[in-house]
């Protein structure tokens, strides 16, 4: 099909090919923090952390934990729940990579049984996930991939400062995940009207300041608030709500959709206040916000797919429902898409684990 004729609400690419979803997977760790944990240790009360941000707890790894056992862990379930062939792409969006160098990717797909495929990180903080769909489903699009496994995976408590109220009681480690296989733009599942953003004049508002050329090429040794994840929280928060919003209204109109036909807003799990507003300023009913706020907090790149995982298991989200995605992240970098959900058996037991 040729470029230029996509009508309002396909997910038909100028190749004609579109990637569906077509597995999903969800892990967190064992490790439950408690509100009432974190008010023992820090200048802030559980009624304070909840009703500013809707997070009731978050996890966190063991000692030695790292990103990519959160992501074999997330990325099998996902593999088991799409069932057929073995993907030839892993795009692993993180933060916190097992190490600066070489990418997690490669080691992920290499403990998943996928040696010789091709597999690099994605980085784009909290929409990282959404940024590796959309590459995904280029490359999809493209012929270069037919079957991807795109992850979002995180483990905040490795660069945040236990000490820091603001970040410890946002954030959580999680991993969650997706299969992406080439079919056709009307099928449930298909992918589509992808748009992204990004204003590196805000990097400041959400960064660590050492760790990487700019502070080691100095010879300065960093301070322990560099070596720490910050963030403006107010600043993030207007930010946030304003770039989803236009994101996510730029493409519901590619699509063709209404508000009052979204079934589904899965947007980036920031802080429950954020997705109201994002939800009003879109006029789209609250109530139609998934939120999984309140058992994980902000799992970063995680935080979309183990949204959608949890909605899947709990029957909030059904076969045919039309959904929309939406992030937000330091960069700063934005982007949404939408997809009519797929008749998907996830095939997994999340039993204590979530
Ligand atoms: N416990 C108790 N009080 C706290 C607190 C805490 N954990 N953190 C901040 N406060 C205090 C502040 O010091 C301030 O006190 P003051 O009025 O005496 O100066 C007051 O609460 C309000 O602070 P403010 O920063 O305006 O709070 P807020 O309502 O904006 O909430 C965040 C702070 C961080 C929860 C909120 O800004 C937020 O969620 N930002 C976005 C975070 C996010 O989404 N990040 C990821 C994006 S990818």
């Amino acid at each position: 099909m040729s470029i230029g004729r996509r009508p309002p609400g396909s997910a038909e690419t100028t190749s004609g090919r579109a990637s569906v979803l077509c597995g999903l997977g969800g892990w967190v760790p064992q490790r439950i923090v408690t509100n009432e944990e974190l008010s023992r240790r820090l200048d802030t009360t559980e009624d304070w952390i909840i009703t500013r941000t809707g997070i009731g707890e978050r996890r966190a790894v063991d000692p030695g934990q790292a990103t990519s056992d959160l992501a074999v862990a997330a990325g099998s379930r996902a593999l088991r729940s799409a069932g057929g062939e073995t993907p030839d792409t892993v795009i692993v969006a993180t933060t916190t990579p097992d190490r600066p160098c070489p990418a997690t990717a490669p080691l992920v797909a290499a403990r998943l049984g996928m040696r010789g495929v091709a597999a690099f990180d994605v980085s784009a903080v909290c929409t990282g996930f959404v940024y590796g769909l959309a590459t995904a489903a280029g490359m999809i699009a493209a012929g270069v991939s037919q079957r991807a496994l795109v992850i979002g995976a995180d483990v905040y408590s490795s660069i945040v400062d236990p000490d820091d109220r603001t970040n410890a009681i946002i954030f959580g480690d999680g991993a969650g995940a997706v299969v992406l296989r080439a079919g056709d733009p009307d099928e449930l599942g298909a992918l589509g009207n992808f748009v992204l953003g990004s204003d590196g004049t805000g990097e400041h508002l959400i960064t660590i300041a050492a760790g990487g050329s700019r502070q080691r090429s100095s010879g300065q040794p960093p301070t322990r608030g560099e070596r720490h994840f910050a963030m403006q929280g107010k600043e993030v928060f207007r930010q946030a709500v304003t770039h989803m919003s236009s994101s996510a209204r730029a493409s519901l109109a590619a699509a063709g959709w209404q508000p009052d036909e979204v079934d589904r807003v899965v947007a980036h799990q920031a802080n429950l206040r954020i997705l109201r507003s994002v939800a009003d300023n879109l006029g789209i009913d609250r109530d139609r916000c998934v939120s999984h706020l309140v058992d994980v907090g902000n799992t970063g790149a995680a935080s979309i797919p183990l949204a959608l995982d949890h909605a899947a298991a709990n029957g909030t989200l059904r076969p045919g429902q039309r959904v929309l995605l939406t992030a937000f992240g330091g960069g700063l970098t934005w982007g949404s898409c939408v997809l009519r959900w797929p008749d998907i058996d996830r095939g997994t037991e999340h039993g204590g684990e979530r």
